[in-house]
């Protein structure tokens, strides 16, 4: 068997419980990284963890609430204790607008915390202690973030799309001041996937009958007419995070089936 795009990597993934964060954990350590799944739900970090391990990779999970500056760093520096250095941190956690179809005005003060606490409070913490960890080390990293179709144009929820364009920001930023230093930053920038937990967790009804629905309204409106999955976010992912795209940096990627192209 030839070697993996990221054989001899460690990385931590952000989110890793659940849909896109599972779905790239899981491709990375196929390339062979070791994986350390973070995420504020343990036990789900728990089992991707574990479905790795089953297929024959190596993972790691532990419990870390992103919106706290204190957990990040402790999983960033638990992957590297256990694994030996850090080489990739995909901060890929986030949480949709409450409420399904809330306008601005429909935001309490206490909704606009917690959407810019864990979308753009979790990316801040995760690109500065990876930062601080690739300079320590020597040798670059990589930074990969979520961001989405949301913080390209207005589609999405006006503050969850606001912090997701500040996630885009601040990637370009981390690229420019990273990129001396042999540090890459990209963003992946999905369209909308009703067959992860996010729209339910957003309100929209979790019966199958209902995702599909959602699925095929999604699908309309992409040029390529179907909706995004967690697998075609994690493809990306691995291009950006492996040498492949080793003369890429501070890009936002759509993943949207040319939703934004139109
Ligand atoms: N699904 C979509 O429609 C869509 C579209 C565009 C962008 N995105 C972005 O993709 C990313 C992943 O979304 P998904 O669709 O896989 O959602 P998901 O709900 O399936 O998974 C999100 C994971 O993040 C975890 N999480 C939530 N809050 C956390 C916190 N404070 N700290 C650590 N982990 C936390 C959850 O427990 C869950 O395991 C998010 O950043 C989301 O904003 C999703």
């Amino acid at each position: 068997m030839p070697p993996g795009l990221l054989t001899g990597r460690t990385a931590v993934v952000t989110g890793a419980g659940s849909g896109v964060g599972r779905a790239s954990a899981l491709r990375f350590a196929e390339e062979g990284a070791r994986v350390l799944c973070a995420d504020i739900d343990l036990p789900t970090a728990e089992e991707t963890a574990a479905l790795i391990r089953k297929a024959g990779g190596t993972a790691a999970a532990a419990r870390c609430d992103v919106s706290r500056e204190e957990d990040v760093a402790a999983a960033l520096a638990a992957a590297a204790d256990r694994f030996g250095r850090l080489d990739i941190v995909f901060n890929n956690a986030g949480v949709p607008t409450p409420r399904l179809g809330a306008a601005l005005e429909d935001h309490t003060e206490d909704d606009f915390r917690r959407l810019v606490g864990i979308n753009l409070g979790g990316v801040f913490h995760g690109c500065k202690h990876a930062v601080v960890r690739f300079k320590q080390q020597g040798g670059g990293g990589v930074v990969l973030n979520t961001g989405s179709v949301a913080g390209l144009v207005a589609w999405g929820g006006s503050v969850y799309g606001a912090t997701k364009g500040a996630v885009h920001q601040l990637t370009r930023a981390v690229a420019i001041e990273g990129a001396p230093f042999g540090i890459r930053a990209n963003t992946i920038c999905p369209a909308g996937m009703p067959h992860t937990n996010f729209m339910t967790s957003g309100g929209l009804d979790a019966r199958p009958e209902s995702v599909e629905r959602a699925a095929q309204r999604i699908a309309a409106t992409h040029p390529l007419g179907r909706a995004i999955t967690a697998e075609d976010c994690a493809e990306a992912a691995v291009y950006l995070v492996s040498d492949r795209a080793a003369n890429v940096t501070g890009i936002a990627l759509p993943v949207d089936g040319g939703y934004v192209a139109r």
